[in-house]
């Protein structure tokens, strides 16, 4: 799938622009503060319905307005084109209001609109994004990580997201009964059980099988990227079982550890007012050189592990949904040193992928470039707005 147009209203810096990208790669040129990361947010908020930068999501919308409107035009198969919309509004109370059309049609649970991507004809596109808050993937807290892992099989598997809209709502509930410690509420804790466990072992499962298939490619592009490199290990972390039992998961010793520490975890969810064990509590490790990466790994070793592990997650989109994500890479010069970026750029060359990169440094290449000032798209020659903005 490809972006044949966007249209940004009111996003970040941007006030209106509107513009045609190339099928293949294209390049956002401009200084510090313009507004290019702006732009490969708008195409990552299209696809995710969220943004990959921390904040508030009144911080999207421009200052001194009360809406934003992202909208694109989509091809998939050569011929078959969609339209997606989203709107943000900023009520009297300050609280935002999120809306999103696929071909003009209004979708009613927002959810929807990101499963509508792994369906068989989806409108939806999806993309990776490489950024500088991936680091936050190795440093950062086992949420984002959790993160990380979801939206990747959401993206893959139709029934994933389901599986954790479900598994949510148990533990919601759960956690109310916990709260509010009903008279004999040991026996209504019991009630939620068959759909807690079932809907647990199926995350951890899926979660599992796909870091392990992302354990290979991660390593298939960290050996291409930086030859020299030691391979890394990544392992799903399940919180009801031991070291060892995590090598070897499987659905029968998920069910009978589950239902052990369910039984020996009474007292401590009690007191904690909270349920402790299932998917929502898990962790993906990432183990280098024998050791956490986070501990051991210098920066650039970090970097190449970060951008493996995006073209590990494009690669096993590729696999089971037959066509790439886009790749959005922001702040492609000061993220990667010159070996790794021409590696990158070397197989983008090679592949079909469409590709939206954000950069301070002038590029010489063919493709397109966008030149960014002030949160507008210079109109010029490319010499002429090389000079305007001197950079
Ligand atoms: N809601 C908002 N309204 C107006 N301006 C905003 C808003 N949010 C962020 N900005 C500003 O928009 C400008 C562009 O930000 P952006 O992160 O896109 O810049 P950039 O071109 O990627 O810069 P850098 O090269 O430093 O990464 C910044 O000055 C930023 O402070
Ligand atoms: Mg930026």
């Amino acid at each position: 799938m490809k972006l044949k147009k966007i249209e940004i209203t009111n996003f970040r810096n941007i006030d209106s622009i509107k513009f045609f990208p190339n099928e293949g790669l294209n390049f956002f040129i401009g200084k510090n503060a313009q507004g290019k990361t702006s732009i490969i947010e708008s195409i990552y908020y299209l696809s995710h319905l969220k943004s990959f930068r921390y904040g508030l999501p009144q911080d999207i919308i421009k200052q001194g307005e009360n809406f934003s409107k992202l909208s694109c035009e989509t091809i998939h198969n050569k011929n078959l084109t969609s339209e997606l919309e989203i709107n943000l509004f900023e009520n009297e109370n300050k609280t935002i209001k999120k809306s999103a059309l696929i071909n003009c049609k209004k979708i009613s649970v927002l959810s929807e609109y990101i499963k509508n991507k792994s369906s068989q004809l989806a409108s939806v596109f999806h993309s990776v994004s490489f950024n500088p808050t991936d680091h936050q993937l190795i440093s950062g807290e086992p949420k984002i990580r959790r993160e990380f892992i979801n939206q990747a099989l959401v993206a893959e598997d139709n029934e994933y997201l389901d599986l954790l809209k479900t598994y949510q709502k148990i533990i919601d509930q759960r956690n109310t009964v916990l709260k509010a410690k009903p008279v004999g509420y040991k026996n209504i804790l019991k009630a939620f059980n068959e759909g807690y466990i079932k809907n647990a072992i199926e995350i951890s499962l899926k979660r599992f099988f796909w870091i392990k298939k992302c354990n290979e490619e991660v390593n298939y592009f960290l050996l291409k990227i930086a030859p020299e490199s030691e391979k890394i290990k990544l392992k799903y972390q399940s919180n009801v079982l031991t070291e060892d039992e995590r090598e070897n998961l499987n659905r029968e010793l998920l069910y009978d550890k589950f239902c052990q520490k369910l039984d020996s975890n009474f007292e401590l969810e009690s007191r904690l007012c909270s349920t402790q064990l299932g998917p929502h509590r898990d962790d993906l490790v990432v183990n280098f050189k024998d050791k956490r990466l986070k501990m051991v790994g210098s920066q650039g070793e970090i970097r190449s592990i970060l951008i493996s592990l995006r073209l590990a997650e494009m690669e096993l989109y590729y696999k089971v949904q037959n066509h790439y994500p886009l790749l959005l890479l922001d702040d492609f010069s000061s993220e990667l040193d010159k070996v790794r970026r021409n590696f990158l750029l070397d197989f983008i060359a090679k592949s079909s992928l469409q590709v939206f990169i954000t950069t301070t440094e002038l590029v010489s290449s063919l493709n397109q470039k966008f030149w960014i000032s002030n949160g507008n798209l210079l109109n010029k020659s490319d010499q002429n707005a090389e000079s305007e903005i001197e950079l």
